[in-house]
C-alpha cells in the first residue's frame, strides 16, 4: 500500500531514494516500480488530493523542494526542463505515461479545469497564448478565420487537458461570433476566460484613412470585442471568470501614420476599464495587455513588405527602451498571468507589455 502522503514513512523512502540516486541505483528502482505514482513517491514527492484521485498520471504537481541534483539526476526519463522566473518545469517520460510539474506551484501556474476561449488564436500573439494555456492545464477553444493555421495551432497544444477545440469564424459577422460562442460553451458547458486577442492593422492618416478602412478596423478591434464580450458576460459572471484583451501601446500612446488603429485601441482600453467597473461586484475581472511591436505577421498583413518590416524591427531597437521588439510569448505570459488568480485583486488594468515604450518621451 502507498505510503501516507507526508509520512514518516514516506520521508524514509525519500532519504532511500537520495540515497539510491547517489549510488546510481534509481533507474533500476523505478523498473522495480513501473507505476508513475509509485515512482512519485519514490521521489519522495507529495501528490495533492486531486492528483492522488486521478492516480498521479496526468499532472502530478511536485510539493516538495526538488534540489537542481535531483532533477539533473533523474534526466534520464526528462524530456524537457525549462526555468521561469524561478520555477523549475519538468516534464517526464516513464514507460508508457508521461507526467510534468512545477516546483513550488504557484497559483498562476495551474489553470486546469478552466475553459479559455481565444480569439485570433490562429497566429502571433493568441497562438503562443494558446500554447501557453494549455501547458497549464487549460481547456482550449480556439477561433480565427484561417482553418489550417487553426488545426496546426492545436496540434501544437499537447497540455494535459486534450486537444483544444476548433472553431473557424470571422468575428466582424455577427452570426460567426454568436456560433463561435455557442459552440465553445455546447463544448464545454461553461467559459472561465475570454481573451479577446483578434485584431488587423492598416496605415492611414486624417487625410488619407477612407471610411471603410475606418470601420474595417474598428468592426474588428473593438465592435466585435464588444459583441462577444457580450455574448460571453453571462457565462463568466457564473463561473466568476474573466476576460483579457489585447489592446496596444497605440491604445495608451499616439503615433502618427495608423490614426484608426490608434483609435480602434484606445477604444478597447476604455472598453476595459468601464466593463471592469460594471463586472466588479459580480466577480469578473476585465484587465488588458498592451504590447509593443512584437513580431508576428500582424504588420505585414498591414501591408509591409518584408524589407520595410526588417527595418521596422531594427528601428524598434531604438523605440522600446529595452532596445528590441518582443516576442508574442512574452505577450502570452502577461496574458495568462491576467487571466489567472494570481491577479486576483487586478482589474480594470491596461498592462504595457513594450519593454517600456510606453514610458518614452523620446527627445
Ligand atoms: N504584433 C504587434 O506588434 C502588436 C502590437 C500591439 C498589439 N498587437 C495586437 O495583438 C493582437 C494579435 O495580433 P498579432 O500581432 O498576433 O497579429 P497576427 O499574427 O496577424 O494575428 C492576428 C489574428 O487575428 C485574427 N483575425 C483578424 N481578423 C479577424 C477576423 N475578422 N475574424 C477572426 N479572426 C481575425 C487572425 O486570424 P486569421 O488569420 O485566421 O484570419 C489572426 O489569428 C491584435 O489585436 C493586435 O492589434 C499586436
Amino acid at each position: 500500500m502507498a505510503p501516507e502522503v507526508g509520512s514518516a514513512q514516506q520521508q524514509q523512502q525519500h532519504h532511500q531514494q537520495q540515497i539510491a540516486l547517489r549510488s546510481g541505483r534509481l533507474p533500476a528502482l523505478a523498473k522495480q516500480r513501473p507505476k508513475a505514482l509509485q515512482l512519485t513517491m519514490q521521489l519522495g514527492l507529495r501528490l495533492s488530493r486531486e492528483e492522488q484521485a486521478t492516480g498521479g498520471i496526468a499532472s502530478l504537481r511536485l510539493l516538495g523542494l526538488v534540489p537542481d541534483l535531483l532533477v539533473q539526476s533523474i534526466g534520464w526519463c526528462c524530456v524537457d526542463r525549462t526555468r521561469n522566473a524561478g520555477e523549475i518545469h519538468i516534464h517526464r517520460q516513464l514507460g508508457w505515461c508521461t507526467y510534468g510539474g512545477a516546483e513550488k506551484v504557484p497559483r498562476i501556474m495551474n489553470l486546469a479545469g478552466k475553459v479559455v476561449l481565444i480569439t485570433g488564436a490562429s497566429s502571433g500573439i493568441g497562438a503562443a497564448a494558446a500554447l501557453k494555456f494549455s501547458q497549464l492545464g487549460a481547456s482550449l477553444a480556439l477561433t480565427g478565420r484561417k482553418v489550417d493555421n487553426l488545426n496546426e495551432v492545436a496540434k501544437q497544444c499537447t497540455g494535459s487537458a486534450g486537444a483544444p477545440f476548433v472553431v473557424a469564424g470571422d468575428i466582424t459577422k455577427e452570426a460567426d461570433t454568436e456560433r463561435v460562442l455557442k459552440a465553445t460553451i455546447e463544448k464545454y458547458g461553461k467559459l472561465d476566460v475570454l481573451v479577446n486577442n483578434a485584431g488587423i492593422i492598416e496605415t492611414g492618416t486624417i487625410e488619407t484613412t477612407s471610411l471603410e478602412q475606418f470601420d474595417r478596423v474598428m468592426n474588428t478591434n473593438i465592435r466585435s470585442v464588444y459583441h462577444l464580450t457580450m455574448l460571453a458576460v453571462p457565462h463568466l459572471v457564473q463561473s466568476q471568470g474573466n476576460v483579457v484583451n489585447v489592446s496596444s501601446v497605440n491604445g495608451i500612446r499616439s503615433f502618427p501614420g495608423v490614426l484608426a488603429y490608434n483609435i480602434s485601441k484606445m477604444a478597447v482600453d476604455q472598453f476595459t476599464r468601464c466593463v471592469a467597473l460594471e463586472l466588479a461586484a459580480k466577480g469578473v475581472r476585465v484587465n488588458c495587455v498592451n504590447p509593443g511591436v512584437t513580431v508576428t505577421n500582424l504588420h505585414k498583413r498591414g501591408g509591409m513588405d518584408e524589407q520595410t518590416y526588417a527595418k521596422f524591427l531594427e528601428h524598434s531597437k531604438n523605440t522600446h527602451a529595452m532596445g528590441r521588439p518582443g516576442q508574442a510569448s512574452e505577450v502570452a505570459d502577461a496574458i495568462v498571468f491576467l487571466a489567472s488568480d494570481s491577479s486576483s485583486f487586478v482589474t480594470g488594468a491596461s498592462l504595457p507589455v513594450d519593454g517600456g515604450r510606453h514610458a518614452m518621451c523620446p527627445r
